[in-house]
């Protein structure tokens, strides 16, 4: 592909989650959500897919996790055993069994945080994996989808999904996941060891766990809801701030700082009020988990010490009881970090997974068929379009059952009011798009059969928007055919009356355009594009208002290149100005998706249809 019809990462309206009322977009249209539909279960598929190759580092890093657990929650047990055993026998000099607490605390505290350390390696690594995986499926996967798709998914939202999506689900790997298994195994461990120590004791903190689970299910919910409202408000701050900032020439130009300044606090104030109240919730569920705590706490401890002093429970046990209450509820006030950071990260995920489950709309062949060896002298090959109806997937039909024959090597010139159908055409043959019905053949092969790099090579496609990527100018004009030597590159920029202007650049063929950018004018990132497809050496050549940013000269220019370089090529000429059309060998006029007059230019001139008329007026403006 020579040209695309990309323009950069611009945030639009439609980037706002659950937004996205365009004009073009029906009440229907699954794109007006962020989160695509996903088959169900893809979720869930698609983090198995991203954990399965890593499953026996996976199990290693459970198994640190669970023997760092076990070192931790080893301490208070240790503390009970040492106040009722080894104080006594310290007092009848029997020191073994208090430097073996000793021993084992200090070999539990370094074993724990040695295990610590291995698991955070660990976990990191298996982290990074994903993610670096992840990044690049859907970096793979939003390129191969057709144009069709771009078009509707804005480029704004590709980028949050491989921004803030990939990150909150690194979050949640990261901090997350270590936090909630910490948590599970504290609560299963401790609950458990405090009834083995008591099952009076236990009991007790076995029941806090009813109004404490009431609480994070009260809290979920109410949390899922202001998080939600609270990402749609900052979305709203950002599309808000990139829109502004991207079209900043018009917002100067028509003086709309005041307006927005104030569209701009109405989107920021509200954002901050979102955030308030998902912080309020936070608060409150903190609150309440610390109240459940400290009664828990305060239960245990006056029916504890009622026990210890009637004598049937051990001052020991309940100091160990009381430790393992207290770390038991250390950690809850994380879980609702952990809850939100969940939450999150599963929106993202499905929204990911959303994403990855799209198919390209103009998919690769099965079984590609080669295209046959051109034909004659020629380099170029017979287009066909036979019995082609089309429609964009919102909106009505462009073309009703369109047929057209160009021979192999003509030059044909394609004019017609604007919104008739030509660069739809145009995208047509260069399968942007499949037709809704019938075919679009080159030289007598379905566009559908052959495979993309063969399509490629034998349709190029010159727009108006001559976009250039990062690197030098030699490399912008080499992307078509990336083995051509500095030479041919001169020789096509040369052709087509480029080559004056880059040799005036500070550093010639090898400036850098994107450090440039803003000072290479529209024109000339035009005589770099057609640089660009006249290296590519195609079949089929698609020219759609491809010259309209050049002067007089510089479009005589591109149409001598055109008359020698591009000799015995096919082209599709599609053009405002009537200039262009006198290097062609046929006219076509289109209206409303039909052709409604066809043949040589001077036939038309001198005919009494619609080319004559714009044709006379064209000329009348010249005098
Ligand atoms: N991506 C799209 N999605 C939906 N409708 C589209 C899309 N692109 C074009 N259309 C519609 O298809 C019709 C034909 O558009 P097309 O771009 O082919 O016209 P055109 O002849 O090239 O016009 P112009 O001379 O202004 O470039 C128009 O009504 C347009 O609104
Ligand atoms: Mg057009």
């Amino acid at each position: 592909m020579t040209s695309t019809t990309a323009d950069g990462p611009a945030l639009a309206d439609e980037d706002l989650p659950g937004k996205g009322s365009g004009p073009a977009r029906d009440a229907g249209d699954p794109f007006g959500a962020d989160t695509l539909p996903a088959p169900r279960g893809a979720t869930r598929a698609l983090l198995v897919s991203l954990l399965t190759p890593m499953r026996a580092r996976v199990a290693v890093t459970s198994l640190l996790l669970l023997l760092q657990q076990a070192a931790v929650q080893a301490g208070p047990l240790l503390v009970a055993y040492a106040i009722d055993r080894g104080v006594p026998a310290f007092r009848d000099h029997d020191y073994g069994p208090l430097a073996a607490v000793g021993i084992g605390y200090a070999v539990c505290a370094v074993g724990a945080g040695v295990l610590q350390y291995a698991f955070i390696r660990a976990a990191a690594r298996i982290n990074q994996d994903v993610l670096l995986d992840l990044r690049g499926r859907i970096f793979r996967h939003a390129q191969a989808l057709s144009v069709d798709f771009h078009e509707r998914y804005t480029s704004g939202r590709l980028i949050s999904r491989s921004t803030t999506d990939v990150e909150s689900l690194r979050e949640l790997l990261s901090e997350g996941l270590q936090e909630l298994v910490g948590v599970l195994l504290s609560f299963v461990s401790i609950s458990l060891m405090l009834l083995w120590l008591d099952l009076g004791i236990g009991a007790i903190a076995v029941a806090s766990f009813i109004p404490l689970y009431l609480l994070v299910r009260g809290y979920r919910q109410r949390a899922a809801k202001a998080y939600t409202a609270r990402s749609t408000a900052i979305a709203a701050v950002i599309v808000k701030f990139a829109e502004t900032m991207n079209g900043i020439r018009p917002v100067q130009a028509f003086r709309r700082e005041r307006a927005n300044d104030r569209d701009f606090a109405v989107s920021n104030h509200d954002h901050e009020r979102r955030n308030g109240d998902a912080l309020l919730e936070m608060a409150r569920y903190v609150v309440g988990s610390r109240l459940v705590a400290n009664t828990a706490v305060a239960a245990m401890v006056l029916w504890g010490a009622y026990r210890v002093a009637s004598g049937t429970l051990a001052l020991g046990v309940l100091a160990a009881a009381v430790l393992y209450l207290r770390r038991l509820y250390d950690p809850i006030d994380r879980l609702a970090m952990f809850l939100n950071s969940y939450q999150s990260a599963s929106a993202s995920l499905e929204k990911i997974a959303g994403l990855l489950a799209q198919t390209p709309a103009v998919p690769e062949p099965a079984e590609p068929k080669a295209l046959p060896p051109v034909a004659g002298e020629h380099p170029g090959r017979e287009v066909t379009f036979d019995g082609v109806r089309f429609a964009y997937r919102t909106g009505g039909e462009v073309l009703p059952r369109f047929g057209l024959t160009i021979p192999a090597g003509q030059t044909v010139a394609v004019v017609g009011s604007t919104g008739a159908g030509k660069s739809t055409l145009a995208k047509l043959l260069a399968r942007f798009y499949d037709p809704t019905e019938g075919r679009v053949l080159l030289d007598g092969t379905d566009l559908r059969d052959l495979a993309t790099p063969e399509l490629r090579r034998g349709v190029v496609m010159v727009t108006q928007e001559a976009f250039l990527f990062s690197g030098t100018i030699a490399e912008n004009i080499a992307i078509g055919r990336p083995e051509a030597t500095p030479e041919e590159i001169e020789h096509a920029a040369k052709a087509i009356g480029a080559h004056d202007f880059i040799s005036s650049l500070p550093d010639g063929y090898d400036t850098d355009v994107r450090k440039r950018g803003g000072r290479i004018s529209a024109g000339q990132r035009q005589l770099v594009a057609f640089a660009r497809a006249l290296l590519a050496d195609p079949a089929v050549l698609i020219l759609d208002e491809a010259t309209s940013s050049l002067d007089v000269p510089g479009e005589r220019a591109v149409q001598r290149a055109m008359g020698t370089v591009l000799h015995g090529r096919t082209a599709v000429v599609i053009a405002h100005r009537l200039s262009t059309v006198e290097i062609a060998d046929r006219v076509l006029v289109m209206e409303h998706g039909r052709i409604v007059e066809d043949g040589p230019p001077a036939e038309l001139v001198a005919g009494a249809g619609r080319f004559a008329g714009l044709h006379k007026a064209w000329r009348e403006s010249l005098a």
